[in-house]
C-alpha cells in the first residue's frame, strides 16, 4: 500500500522571531498582534506553516530560548488571547503556527528551578541536573557551555553545581526524570489542544545526555525519548515536528524522521552550515566561500533522505547569518543572486524554510561597536576573545560575519522610519539599508524577489517532481557553479546555477541536457540546457522537460 505523502511535503514554512518581525504597540520590541497584522504578507508567499521562535514568559536572557512559563506568553509579545487569535486567523489562511518547544533547558526564573535551588530534597530538585563539587572544589567535570566558558554553576545555598548547556540562567531539565517527562508532554498536549500545528524542537539532540560522561548530544536515552514523547502526545495528531539537531549525521536522520521512526517529521539539521566555518575558531573566524564543499555536504544528505526520512532546507535562520550576505553578493548582484539561492534551496528534496526578510534580500548589518550588539552568545564570546587578546577589529570581523544579530534587525517593512517595524525605539537597530531593501519596494516590482518566493512555493505545491523526486548532481567538483537532477517518473527538473559575479561557461554534462520550460529563473531567455552554457553573474534557471 502506497501512504500518502503527508500536507507538510507540500509546504513551503516561514520563520518569525517575534521581537524583530511587527511591533504593534510601540515599545520598540515585535508582538503578536504585530505579527497577526502582516499574515497577509505570508498568505501572499504561499506558506503553509509558520515556525514561530519562543513567545512564551520569559526573562528573556537569550530572546526567550529561557522560558519561565510553558503555558504563558511574555507580556511583552501579548496574551494568550492573542495568541489564540493567531493561531485562528493564520488558520483561516491555510498558515499552520508551529510552536518553539525549548525543552532541554528552562529559564532559572522557572518555577521548577526556583523551587529545585531551595533545598537538596525539594520535590522540583531532580528536575534538573545536579552534581557535588569535585574533590577541588571546582566543576564536577570540563564540560563547556555552548555560549563559552563551563557548563557548570555553583549554586552557594545547595553547595552543588547545576548544569548549563547554554547560560548559565538557561539550567539544563533532567529528561532522566519520568515525572518532569510526564509535565513537559500534559504542557504539549495543552497546547496542541490550542490547535498549534505542531514544534520546532529546539536543540531536541542534547536531551539524552549523559553529562557524567560528558556526552551532551546524541546521548543513550535520546532516541527512546523522542519515541516515547511521540505516544504521549503526537501520535494520531496530524501535526509536524521539526528536530533541531546540530549533531545529526545521515544515519541519525532515520532514526528521527524515517517514515516509521516514530519520532518526527523532519530533522533540522547543519552539516552544511559548519562544512563552512573554521576549523579551530568555529563561525568566529571567517572563511572563505567554499562551494565544493558545500555541494557536497548537500548532495550528501540527498542522496541518504533519497527514500527514506526528511530534511529542513534553510540557508538562514535567526542564529545564523543572512543568506544572501553569505552565500550570496549582497552589493551589486544582491537581487539575483538572492533569487539563485531561492531556486538551489528550493528545488532540493525537503521543507524548506524562509528566514523572516530572506523574501526581500535583507542583508547583513555591519556594527562597528560592541555596544550594538544585543545576542547573549556574542557577547559572552566578546568577554572570552577579549580576555584571549584577540583584537577588537577581529572580533568585529567575525561577529559581523557569522554572528547572531545580523539576522535580528527588524524586518524591513518601508522605507520609512525604523523601517516601518516600530513607531518608538527599536530594542535593536534597524539596517540603514532599508531605504532601498523593504517589503513595500520589492513586492511593487513584478520582477522582486519575494514575487519568485511566490512562485518558487506554488511550484512545490503543484509538482510532485519538486517534493519527492530522486536528486542527482553533477559538475561537483566545478568551483563556481551548483548543478543537479530531480527526476520523478515521467517528470524532469534540471538545475543549474552561477555562484559567482563573473560570466561562466559550462559544458553541460549529458544527464544535465534538458529542453522545455524555466520554471524558476532569474534571468529571462533560458529553457534548455545543451552542448555549452554561458551564465550570467549569479544566474540560476530551473528547467522542467517537455
Ligand atoms: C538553539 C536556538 O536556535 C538558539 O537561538 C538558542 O540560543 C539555543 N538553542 C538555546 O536555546
Amino acid at each position: 500500500m502506497t501512504q500518502t505523502a503527508p500536507w507538510w511535503h507540500a509546504a513551503t514554512a516561514y520563520q518569525i522571531y517575534p521581537r524583530s518581525f511587527c511591533d504593534s504597540d510601540g515599545d520598540g520590541i515585535g508582538d503578536i498582534p504585530g505579527i497577526i497584522s502582516r499574515l497577509d504578507h505570508l498568505a501572499d508567499l504561499g506558506i503553509g506553516f509558520v515556525w514561530l521562535s519562543p513567545v512564551y514568559r520569559s526573562p528573556m536572557a537569550d530572546n526567550g530560548y529561557d522560558i519561565s512559563d510553558y503555558r504563558d506568553i511574555a507580556p511583552e509579545f501579548g496574551t494568550l488571547a492573542d495568541m489564540d487569535r493567531l493561531i485562528a486567523e493564520a488558520k483561516s489562511r491555510g498558515i499552520g503556527i508551529v510552536m518553539d518547544l525549548v525543552v532541554n533547558h528552562s529559564s532559572d526564573e522557572h518555577h521548577w528551578f526556583q523551587e529545585a535551588r531551595r533545598s537538596r530534597d525539594n520535590p522540583y530538585r531532580d528536575y534538573y541536573v545536579w552534581r557535588d563539587p569535585a574533590p577541588n572544589g571546582g566543576a564536577p567535570n570540563d564540560l563547556q557551555s555552548n555560549f563559552g566558558g563551563p557548563a557548570w554553576s555553583y549554586d552557594e545555598r545547595t553547595g552543588q553545581y547545576y548544569l548549563h548547556l547554554f547560560d548559565r540562567r538557561q539550567p539544563d531539565l533532567n529528561w532522566q526524570n519520568p515525572e518532569l517527562r510526564r509535565a513537559i508532554y500534559e504542557m504539549m498536549n495543552w497546547w496542541l489542544d490550542r490547535g498549534v500545528a505542531g514544534f520546532r524542537m529546539d536543540v531536541i539532540d542534547l536531551i539524552g545526555k549523559d553529562p557524567d560522561a560528558s556526552i551532551t548530544a546524541d546521548g543513550p536515552d535520546l532516541h527512546p525519548f523522542l519515541r516515547e514523547m511521540h505516544d504521549a502526545t503526537l501520535k494520531g495528531r496530524d501535526v509536524v515536528t521539526v528536530g533541531e539537531a546540530w549533531s545529526a549525521t545521515t544515519e541519525g536522520a532515520l532514526l528521527y524522521s524515517g517514515r516509521d521512526a516514530g519520532e518526527l517529521s523532519m530533522v533540522f539539521q547543519f552539516a552544511h552550515i559548519v562544512q563552512g566555518w573554521d576549523e579551530v575558531h568555529g563561525k568566529w573566524k571567517p572563511k572563505p566561500f567554499d562551494l565544493v564543499g558545500l555541494k557536497q555536504v548537500l548532495a550528501e544528505w540527498q542522496l541518504a533522505l533519497a527514500d527514506d526520512g526528511w530534511n529542513s532546507l534553510f540557508w538562514s535562520n535567526h542564529d545564523l547569518p543572512r543568506a544572501v550576505s553569505k552565500y550570496g553578493d549582497d552589493g551589486r548582484f544582491r537581487v539575483v543572486s538572492a533569487k539563485m539561492l531561492a531556486t538551489v534551496l528550493h528545488m532540493m528534496k525537503g521543507t524548506p524554510y524562509i528566514y523572516q526578510g530572506e523574501e526581500i534580500g535583507m542583508t547583513n548589518i555591519a556594527f562597528t561597536d560592541i555596544s550594538q550588539f544585543r545576542d547573549i552568545e556574542t557577547l559572552n564570546f566578546h568577554k572570552i576573545q577579549t580576555a584571549a587578546g584577540v583584537t577588537p577589529g577581529d572580533f568585529l570581523a567575525g561577529a559581523n560575519s557569522n554572528g547572531r544579530d545580523n539576522a535580528r534587525t527588524p524586518m524591513q517593512w518601508t522605507d520609512g522610519p525604523q523601517a516601518g517595524f516600530t513607531s518608538g525605539e527599536p530594542w535593536i537597530e534597524v539596517n540603514p539599508n532599508h531605504r532601498e531593501i523593504n517589503v513595500a519596494a520589492d513586492r511593487a516590482r513584478p520582477d522582486g524577489i519575494f514575487a519568485h518566493y511566490c512562485e518558487l512555493a506554488r511550484l512545490r505545491r503543484e509538482l510532485a517532481v519538486m517534493r519527492e523526486g530522486s536528486f542527482t548532481p553533477y559538475l561537483q567538483d566545478h568551483p563556481k557553479v551548483m548543478a543537479y537532477v530531480r527526476q520523478h517518473e515521467d517528470a524532469r527538473i534540471a538545475v543549474l546555477a552561477n555562484f559567482t559575479g563573473e560570466v561562466v561557461t559550462v559544458d553541460v554534462p549529458r544527464g544535465l541536457a534538458i529542453s522545455g520550460r524555466a520554471i524558476s529563473a532569474n534571468y529571462p531567455g533560458r529553457d534548455a540546457l545543451d552542448g555549452t552554457a554561458e551564465l550570467r553573474p549569479f544566474e540560476a534557471v530551473a528547467i522542467l522537460e517537455g
